[in-house]
C-alpha cells in the first residue's frame, strides 16, 4: 500500500474545512475487493436471492444501482434516438419464436469449448485458460518495457526495445504462435487441438495446480424452458441470449410504419441470458444481463465505411464521460462470430485489465438472409432512388449496461485522506450519471432551518434526484454523499434564514461556495443535466 500527496486545498466557508492531502494508491485486487463490498454497503448491488446463499453469477440493483443503470442507460438511448434522426427505438419480448434461434445460428453455434480438471473438478472454457495464458506473457513483455524506460529515460525508445530485447522478443513470438494456434483452432472447431495447445503451455489449474485435463467439449449457452402446459420437445423456447435479434424479426415493421429509408437504425435495451460457465468477476459476466443494442440498416458495399464511423462514434460516446481516454482501446477480431465480416471491441481497463465492455460487428446480410429463407417471409428494402431491392447489410454495436455500470464504478472508486488524518472514500461518478445530484442539508435539526432544507429540495426535486438528510455531523452526512458519488451539497445554515443563500460544496474539490438558493437550479444544472453531457458530443 502506497500513498501519494496531493496539493488540494478547501475554501473555508462557515460549515467544516476538508482539505484532501493524499490519495491511497490500492493495487488492481484490492480495489475489486473493496468495490465489491462498497456496492453493497451502500445499496449499489446485492449477490441475488442473497437470505438463501445467493446464486452464482446473479446480481440485484439496489436504490443507488438502479438510478446509475437508468442514468447509463438514459444517456445510451438519447444519444443513439436523439441525436440520430434515422434511429428509432423498440421494446421486444424475451420470447421469441424457438424458429429464431435457429435462423441466427446460435442453437448450432452459440457454444463455449469446456474443459474440466479432475482433480479439482472445476470446469473451464478452454480458449480463456489460453487467454490468461496470453495475458500473463503480456504482463511480462509490459515489465521489461517499463524497467527498459526507467533504465534509459527520456532517450527510450518503446518500438526499438520491444524489437530488440531478448525477453520481449521471446515472449512475444511464443504470444504469437499461441495465439495463432488457438484462433485457428477455434475458427476449424478443432477441440483436440485446443486440448494440445492446453498441455504445450503446460497450463495448470489454477485451484488444484495440476495438468490433469478432460477432453475439451462444446456446451450450448441458451437457456431453454417450455412455452404453455406441455413438456414435449415442441414446445421448448428460449431466453434471448442476445437482444439483436428481436430487432432483426422487426424490420420490415420498423421499416415500414415508420418510412425509414437506408441508412436507419433501430436501437434497443433489455435482458439478455447466458448460461456462462465461467461466470466471474462481479457484474462482468452474468448468466442474467441488460444490452443496449442498435443494429444499423445500410446498403451493401458500405459496410467497412460505416463500420470505422461506428467504432468512431461509439469511442467518444465512451470518451465523453471523462473517465480517462487511455483507459479505452479497440481490440479487433482475429476469430470473427459466426455472422460477421468484421469486428471489433472497445475494451476498458477493469481492475482485473483490459477487457471488452462493447462490440462492434459488421454483421452482412447474415441475420436478415437467414430470417428471410427460415420464415419464408420477403425481408428487402426497396431504394425508391435507383429502383433496386436488396438485402440491407448490418453493422451492431452492442454493449453491455451492467459492465458500463462496471467500468463506472471501478473508474470511480478512490480513498483520500485528509488533513487530521480523516479518511474519505468517493466516488467520482460522471456528475450526469451520478444516482443522486443534490444532497440537501439543514446544518442542525432546529430554529427552522429543517424547513427551509425542505422546501430548497421540494423545488429542487422536479429537475433533480434529491436527497434530505438532517441526521449527524455536518462531515458524516459529506462523507455519506461522497461515498454514493453525489456531486453537491447544499447547507442551510442560519444565514440562509436572512440571506437566501446556502453553501455549495463540490464533491470532487470539497470546495465550498455561498450562493443564493434561487441560482442552486442553474448551478446544479449545469454540471448534472444530461443534455449537456449530450451536447459535448
Ligand atoms: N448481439 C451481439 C452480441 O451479443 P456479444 O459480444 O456476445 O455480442 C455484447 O455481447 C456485449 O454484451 C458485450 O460487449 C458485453 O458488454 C455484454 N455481455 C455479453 N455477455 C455478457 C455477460 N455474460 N454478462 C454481462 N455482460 C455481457
Amino acid at each position: 500500500m502506497k500513498f501519494c500527496i496531493f496539493a488540494g486545498c478547501a475554501v473555508r466557508w462557515g460549515v467544516a474545512i476538508e482539505i484532501k492531502i493524499k490519495i491511497h494508491i490500492m493495487t488492481q485486487d484490492e480495489l475489486f475487493k473493496i468495490l465489491v463490498a462498497h456496492c453493497k454497503e451502500y445499496g449499489f448491488i446485492f449477490p441475488s436471492s442473497e437470505i438463501y446463499d445467493g446464486l452464482a453469477a446473479v446480481y440485484d440493483y439496489g436504490q443507488m444501482g438502479v438510478e446509475l443503470k437508468n442514468n447509463i442507460k438514459r444517456y445510451w438511448w438519447e444519444a443513439m434516438t436523439r441525436l440520430h434522426e434515422n434511429i428509432v427505438g423498440i421494446d421486444s419480448c424475451i420470447f421469441m419464436h424457438p424458429k429464431i434461434w435457429e435462423a441466427s445460428g446460435h442453437v448450432g453455434a452459440f457454444n463455449d469449448p469446456l474443459i474440466d480438471n479432475k482433480d479439482s473438478k472445476k470446469r473451464y472454457r478452454a480458449d480463456v485458460l489460453i487467454e490468461d495464458y496470453i495475458a500473463k506473457l503480456e504482463e511480462k513483455v509490459h515489465k521489461e518495457v517499463e524497467k527498459g524506460r526507467k533504465k534509459f529515460g527520456d532517450s527510450f525508445d518503446e518500438a526499438k526495445f520491444v524489437e530488440t530485447n531478448p525477453n520481449c522478443v521471446r515472449n512475444n513470438a511464443k504470444i504469437a504462435e499461441v495465439r495463432n494456434r488457438m484462433n485457428e483452432a477455434l475458427n476449424a472447431n478443432d477441440l483436440a487441438e485446443l486440448k494440445q495447445i492446453i498441455l504445450d503451455c503446460e497450463i495448470a489449474c489454477p485451484i488444484s495446480g495440476t495438468k490433469n485435463w478432460t477432453d475439451v467439449r462444446q456446451f450450448n449457452l441458451m437457456f431453454s424452458t417450455q412455452l404453455g402446459n406441455t413438456s414435449d420437445d415442441t414446445n421448448v423456447i428460449y431466453l434471448r441470449p442476445e437482444t439483436a435479434q428481436g430487432i432483426f424479426v422487426n424490420y420490415l415493421n420498423v421499416q415500414k410504419t415508420g418510412r425509414m429509408k437506408i441508412p436507419f437504425g433501430i436501437a434497443q435495451i433489455g435482458k439478455a441470458f447466458r448460461n456462462e460457465i465461467v461466470a466471474r468477476q462481479f457484474i462482468f459476466r452474468m448468466r442474467e444481463f441488460e444490452q443496449m443494442e442498435m443494429q444499423f440498416f445500410i446498403k451493401p458495399g458500405t459496410e467497412l465505411d460505416w463500420f470505422a464511423k461506428w467504432k468512431e462514434n461509439r469511442l467518444k460516446w465512451h470518451q465523453n464521460l471523462g473517465m480517462g481516454d487511455a483507459n479505452y482501446r479497440f481490440h479487433d477480431h482475429e476469430k470473427l462470430a459466426h455472422y460477421a465480416n468484421a469486428a471489433t471491441d472497445i475494451e476498458f481497463n477493469f481492475p482485473f485489465g483490459f477487457k471488452e465492455l462493447e462490440g462492434i460487428h459488421s454483421r452482412t446480410d447474415f441475420d436478415l438472409g437467414n430470417h428471410q429463407k427460415f420464415s419464408g417471409k420477403k425481408i428487402q428494402y426497396y431504394d425508391p432512388e435507383t429502383g433496386e431491392s436488396y438485402t440491407p447489410y448490418v453493422i451492431e454495436t452492442s454493449i453491455g449496461v451492467d459492465r458500463m455500470v462496471l467500468a463506472v464504478l471501478s473508474n470511480s472508486y478512490k480513498e483520500e485522506e485528509l488533513e487530521g488524518g480523516e479518511k474519505r472514500v468517493v466516488l467520482s461518478i460522471p456528475a450526469p450519471l451520478a444516482p443522486v445530484k443534490v444532497a440537501v442539508l439543514p446544518l442542525i435539526k432546529k430554529d427552522g432551518l429543517p424547513e427551509l432544507a425542505q422546501t430548497i429540495m421540494d423545488e429542487l426535486k422536479y429537475d433533480f434526484n434529491c436527497q434530505y438528510d438532517e441526521k449527524d455531523s455536518i462531515g458524516k452526512r459529506y462523507r455519506r454523499q461522497d461515498a454514493i458519488g453525489t456531486p453537491f451539497c447544499v447547507t442551510v445554515d442560519h444565514d440562509s434564514l436572512n440571506d437566501r443563500c446556502v453553501t455549495v460544496r463540490d464533491r470532487d474539490t470539497m470546495k465550498q461556495e455561498r450562493v443564493s438558493i434561487d441560482e442552486l437550479p442553474r448551478i446544479i444544472g449545469e454540471r448534472v443535466n444530461l443534455s449537456n453531457l449530450l451536447r459535448k458530443l
